[in-house]
């Protein structure tokens, strides 16, 4: 199916990047109208966006006034993106302001609009700017989160415009066509494996990629959430409006799953933290002895997040998801050994995946069971991570009200 995509463009440096955003829909075949704002052609003017997509560029409402343009556009969409959008677009959408044709345009739009803000620090902290992003978030809009890195000039921090894939990416999810179910909601998911050092160059680690918590993370902000990842050793591209907070050590994740989940509606444990740790770290890397004595490690247990996270919360918010990877034995089967991890755990939801013969870790596809503390038993068949993930937060949204 042809998309037709009306492509927002606000005056922030970052608007070069939305070129590249014009070529992945339009190299994916998808029809792509590009409305820039005033200010925005001082970045990048008229022509780049008409030579990029073909069509003609407006931007005020008294071009072409017999076209009806400042309404025919945006009920001709099927997604509005403002990419980037900058405080003040942000401002003018709250508010319902219409002195321009892409503000024109997002109040005459039926379809899924998508911000993905970009500005500095600053700005995207300041309370006016939080009060719209709420406003815009309440009326069922999607806004990005900002990723960190550098920004104009010598600054860095929140502020920074998602890689252009990942807005893809973000974009295509939302017209997937589910609820919005999550608006309004802060999700935290942990995800990858977590390292613990042995000497500054060793460590013990596990095969856990963190594409499970990513496609988990993908699939809450398209379903309107606040998303944030703890996410230990994770190499992959970090989603797109989703804070992503590095970490190493499960001790480094334990805190920062403690402080993200302070106002957190629902947590997902997907991650694999280390059960054991070297009992000490050692400065200097470990050397080999001329008599080949291999050195004794003297392991200690980590705490288990998931049970502390469990012990934390007041009576069952937020709703808690744990993940097992769990193989049977002579004694049980792989269901009979998850029920009694998801009692002693005592989470809301285990979701279980079956580990036998190496299945799963580091793959793009899953199969899964996802268990409930009221008994319930959802099968989920062999297919895509970001199918599993709409499952979680289906029986999550179902525990949630
Ligand atoms: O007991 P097991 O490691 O199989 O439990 C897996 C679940 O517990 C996962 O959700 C994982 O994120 C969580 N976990 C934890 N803290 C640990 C080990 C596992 O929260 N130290």
């Amino acid at each position: 199916m042809v998309i037709e995509v009306v492509l927002g463009v606000s005056g922030g440096i970052a608007s070069y990047k939305a070129a590249e955003l014009v070529r992945l829909f339009t190299e994916s075949g998808h029809s792509v109208r590009v409305v820039p704002t005033e200010s925005s052609l001082n970045f990048v003017g008229a022509a780049t966006w008409e030579a990029l997509s073909g069509k003609p560029v407006q931007v005020g409402v008294f071009e072409h006034v017999d076209e009806v343009a400042h309404v025919r556009i945006g009920q001709g969409a099927d997604l509005v993106l403002v990419a980037p959008a900058t405080a003040n677009v942000l401002a003018k959408a709250a508010h319902g302001l219409a002195d321009d044709l892409l503000t024109n345009t997002l109040l005459t739009a039926r379809c899924p609009v998508m911000f993905a803000p970009a500005m500095h620090t600053e700005m995207w902290e300041n309370a006016a700017t939080q009060a719209n992003v709420a406003t815009l978030r309440a009326r069922g809009h999607i806004v990005l989160e900002p990723a960190v890195g550098r920004l104009t000039g010598v600054d860095t921090g929140k502020g920074r415009l998602p890689a252009p894939t990942e807005i893809f990416r973000a974009a295509l999810n939302v017209l997937e066509d589910r609820a919005l179910d999550l608006t309004g909601r802060h999700v935290v998911i942990s995800a990858g494996g977590t390292r613990e050092f042995l000497d500054p160059v060793r460590f013990l680690g596990n095969r856990s990629s963190g594409r499970q918590g990513y496609a988990l993370a993908e699939a809450a902000v398209a379903r309107g959430a606040r998303v944030t990842v703890v996410a230990a050793n994770v190499t992959l591209p970090p989603p797109a409006g989703v804070d992503v907070v590095p970490v190493v050590s499960t001790e480094e994740l334990r805190q920062q799953m403690h402080l993200a989940t302070a106002d957190a509606d629902a947590v997902v444990m997907a991650a694999a933290p280390a059960d054991f740790r070297p009992a000490e770290f050692v400065d200097a890397k470990i050397k080999k002895t001329p008599d080949g004595v291999a050195p004794q490690i003297h392991l200690v247990e980590n705490p288990d997040i998931l049970v502390e996270l469990v012990a934390a919360r007041t009576s069952k918010h937020p709703v808690i998801v744990g993940f097992a990877a769990e193989t049977g034995d002579a004694d049980a089967t792989v269901i009979e050994h998850a029920r009694a991890k998801l009692a002693r755990k005592g989470c809301d939801l285990l979701v279980v995946n079956d580990v036998s013969d190496g299945k799963v870790f580091g793959r793009d596809d899953t199969e899964a069971v996802v268990l409930g503390a009221d008994g319930s038993l959802i099968d989920v068949p062999p297919g895509p991570k970001s199918g599993l993930a709409h499952t979680v937060w289906d029986a999550v949204v179902h525990r949630l009200d």
